[in-house]
């Protein structure tokens, strides 16, 4: 008789963006004449920049003929795309990555929640909390978190590392030590953010207690202010304890179309094994590439006309935020993030929990955010609203708020 995976058994509920989804569709099926808003999952508006359709359509008519047809990708992705991530996103930095290092992928939620497959069981993790669910929820599917505690919604065998308004929003060193450490800057949900020179500390941290950390700079491209690192390869010694994952979801708009990728610097080894041969192993077998076509679309990304129109995207859904944050405050809200990340984080009112406020919303507002609790127990009295939506959805969101 064949026997389940039963770590799956363990996790609480659904994955938290299911379980909104859900109850968004019951409500606006029990209300058809509402227009929703839906400022809860970081999902773009915006269609993909010219510069990536017309480098998609030329992908697209080199498939259709035989000349210039592409079948499997290489392992690590192709070359033309990784040289232009090594030097836009690291050389230019003055960081040192090779492209040989990079690892391209469909994405960073299936890298952030694969990595730690090349990592033994007995690891234990420390995480944000509040945190990307995915973190958690996939090293619960491999057995590394030990048991639930549905009072406190924590897991026993998890280092959490509190991010709240007393600190900032910016985790502190841990006074148990861990073996894998996840970061996440620009951070997802808090949009907090640290300086360098904090950074710096962690990678410091590291390296001294042998653990690693996998640095997730998803919301670089939001980054407005000096001093803030923009990858952790920016701190010195981050070659031998950090692997560094990064989208295209959201600096370019490919949550629909996919591409992300994976650092991986030769010199992070477990005594001799370098974590790169692993990963390139689990790569090679259990993953055929991102398509062609995504890659070329990809490269665009870092043609002169790509990062002009990018920036324009960007500098759009960051007037979302001016206009959510400042409407939120206007409105008597306690809210921060919002300068160096596309996410507003929000203490809910008259000490309403979270879910209570995303009830409260979805009801009186009809806009859809995000519950705190959702990333964490110390989430929990916070809720989160993206600046990814529409100008217009996102003035029309706060008008509605400030009349509730
Ligand atoms: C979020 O809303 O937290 C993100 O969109 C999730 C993701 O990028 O997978």
């Amino acid at each position: 008789m064949f026997k389940i995976n039963d770590n799956y058994l363990k996790l609480p509920g659904s994955y938290l963006f299911s379980t909104i989804a859900k109850k968004v569709s019951a409500f606006q099926a029990a209300n058809p004449d509402k227009m929703v808003i839906r400022l809860g999952i970081g999902d773009v508006t915006q269609p993909l920049a010219p510069a990536i359709i017309d480098a998609l359509h030329g992908a697209v008519d080199e498939m259709g003929k035989a000349e210039t047809f592409h079948g499997y990708a290489p392992d690590l992705g192709y070359e033309f795309l990784r040289t232009a991530i090594a030097k836009n996103d690291y050389a230019d930095r003055g960081c040192d990555i090779a492209a040989d290092e990079i690892f391209v992928s469909d994405g960073a939620k299936c890298d952030s929640g694969n990595i730690q497959e090349i990592f033994s069981v007995d690891n234990k993790i420390a995480v944000c909390d509040p945190v990307y669910p995915v973190y958690v929820d996939t090293n619960v599917m491999a057995g590394r978190t030990g048991t639930y505690d549905p009072k406190t919604e924590m897991w026993s065998d998890v280092i959490y590392m509190p991010c709240t308004e007393a600190n900032n929003f910016s985790p502190e060193l841990p006074k148990e030590t861990p073996d894998i450490i996840y970061l996440c800057f620009p951070n997802n949900p808090t949009g907090a953010t640290i300086t360098k020179a904090q950074l710096q500390e962690w990678v410091d941290y590291a390296n001294r207690v042998g653990a690693v950390i996998i640095y997730d700079a998803a919301y670089e491209a939001y980054i407005s202010e000096e001093d803030v690192p923009h990858t952790i390869f920016e701190c010195e010694g981050a070659r031998t304890c950090a692997i560094e994952l990064k989208s295209f979801s959201k600096n370019a708009g490919f949550t629909g179309t996919r591409l992300g990728y994976t650092v991986i610097p030769k010199d992070l080894k477990c005594g001799d094994v370098m974590l790169h041969s692993l990963w390139a192993r689990r790569h090679g077998t259990k993953y055929n590439g991102a398509p062609y076509i995504q890659q070329r679309a990809g490269e665009a990304v870092y043609s002169p006309e790509g990062k002009v129109q990018l920036a324009k995207q960007v500098a759009y859904y960051m007037n979302n935020a001016k206009v959510i944050k400042e409407g939120l405050q206007e409105a008597g809200y306690t809210v921060s993030g919002g300068v160096n990340a596309p996410y507003i984080w929000l203490k809910t009112p008259d000490g309403m929990t979270s879910w209570e406020f995303f009830d409260y919303l979805l009801e009186k507002a009809n806009v859809v955010g995000t519950p705190g609790s959702g990333f964490g127990p110390s989430g929990e009295g916070y809720f989160r609203l993206t600046a990814f939506g529409t100008y217009e959805n996102s003035v029309a969101a706060l008008e509605r708020i400030k009349k509730m």
